[in-house]
């Protein structure tokens, strides 16, 4: 039974596995570097994957999808191209490594000064907070929209409500909302928005996101063959292809994009919320387990931590395992400076995490097991 989905979901639809076959055997060419028909029939695929993508984020323009090779991929180009020398940057205690360690490294190259705002005991960003972090030099503020550890959903409007004030540009990480939660640009705001297509996307892991709004000018990380424009050599000026060298994951895009047809975001969190309320229903009782973050699920996505007293998370993940053939994750999912604001580090939490193929049987059977291991303490 698997509860790791906040990691990579699993297991992948049917769709997803047929597309990427599909594409191996018909469309085997690299796009956009010659005219034959595997060429043509590979860029096709980016093309309609990118016009997909472009749907979920409410119809912007297809060019400012920015193909990655994952959540975290996406997060460097976005920090590292947004950022100028003498820059400031604001981020979260909620952020992942992901943001943290790309922001962490700058800073040690003396490139920026960075601020990291704290959260508050169900991990929550105060927008207000956000705001007075901001200096004059401030390029960019970067903000998880939902905990990848407590799975509590940031209050990103009203943050970036706050950064819009000033001249910076938001950096939303949409690594556990996307596909759960609405994306639309026009909506959020968000001047650049990373997420991988291997969580609730349901994509195949080799697969991430960038989209670069307009008010964004990203200095591309990686410079090299696009397939146009060879007789020059700066890295071309539009996008995707600015941010996009070298030769893509035409397979794993065939198959997120397969994922895109059959992904429903809503159902998928009512779902997962569902089972949410079913486990923390069945913990209220057990003596010496603690369900952090808000009790509200209407406030989270299908992620939850808990810890189990006088258990250590990774013995707890390691008996669920090996004696109820249960998969959870255990430690401080590359999230330490939440761990330190909820009091949980250093040995961190258990987590759980939904995804659409889980059922209310298996619920049941992850809350009698946690039942069982907290009883023997
Ligand atoms: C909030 C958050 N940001 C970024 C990432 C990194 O995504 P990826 O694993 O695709 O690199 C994760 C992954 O768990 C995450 O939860």
């Amino acid at each position: 039974m698997y509860f790791d989905h906040a990691a990579t979901s699993w297991p992948k639809p049917p769709e997803v596995l047929a597309a990427m076959q599909a594409c191996l055997e018909r469309a085997g060419g690299n796009p956009g570097r010659s005219g034959h028909r595997a060429a043509v029939e590979a860029h096709r695929t980016l093309r309609e994957a990118r016009r997909k993508v472009a749907g979920l984020l409410g119809g912007v323009d297809p060019d400012r999808v920015v193909f990655t090779l994952n959540g975290t991929d996406a997060l460097n180009l976005a920090i590292k191209g947004a950022v100028r020398p003498g820059d400031h940057v604001v981020y979260t205690a909620a952020d992942h490594n992901s943001v943290h360690r790309p922001v962490h490294a700058l800073m040690l190259r003396g490139v920026i000064t960075s601020t990291c705002v704290d959260v508050d005991g169900d991990g929550v960003v105060d927008p207000d907070e956000v705001r007075c972090a901001i200096t004059g030099r401030t390029r960019l503020v970067a903000l998880p929209h939902a905990s990848n550890v407590t799975g509590v959903i940031q209050p990103a409007r009203d943050v970036i409500r706050a950064v819009h004030e000033h001249d910076a540009l938001v950096l939303l990480d949409a690594a556990q909302t996307a596909g759960v939660l609405d994306l639309k640009v026009g909506e959020i705001s968000a001047d650049l928005v990373a997420f991988p297509g291997h969580k609730a996307l349901r994509g195949p892991t080799g697969t991430g996101i960038l989209y670069v709004g307009p008010r964004a000018d990203l200095q591309p990380l990686r410079e090299g063959g696009t397939g146009g424009e060879s007789d020059s050599p700066l890295q071309p000026e539009a996008l995707p292809t600015r941010m996009e060298a070298g030769t893509p994951n035409t397979v794993g895009i065939a198959g997120l994009s397969a994922a895109l047809d059959v992904v429903r975001p809503e159902t998928a969190l009512a779902h997962e919320r569902a089972l949410l309320r079913r486990l923390v229903s069945r913990l209220e009782e057990v003596r010496g387990i603690r369900v952090l973050g808000p009790a509200d699920v209407e406030r989270r996505v299908g992620v939850l931590s808990l810890t189990i007293e006088g258990v250590d998370p990774q013995d707890a993940a390691a008996i669920l395992d090996e004696s109820f053939d249960l998969a959870v994750r255990a430690g401080l999912h590359c999230a330490p400076n939440l761990h330190r604001a909820l009091g949980t580090y250093p040995s961190g939490t258990l987590r759980v995490s939904f995804g659409v193929s889980n059922t209310e049987a298996e619920v049941d059977a992850l809350a009698e097991a946690l039942k069982q291991i907290a009883a023997q303490t």
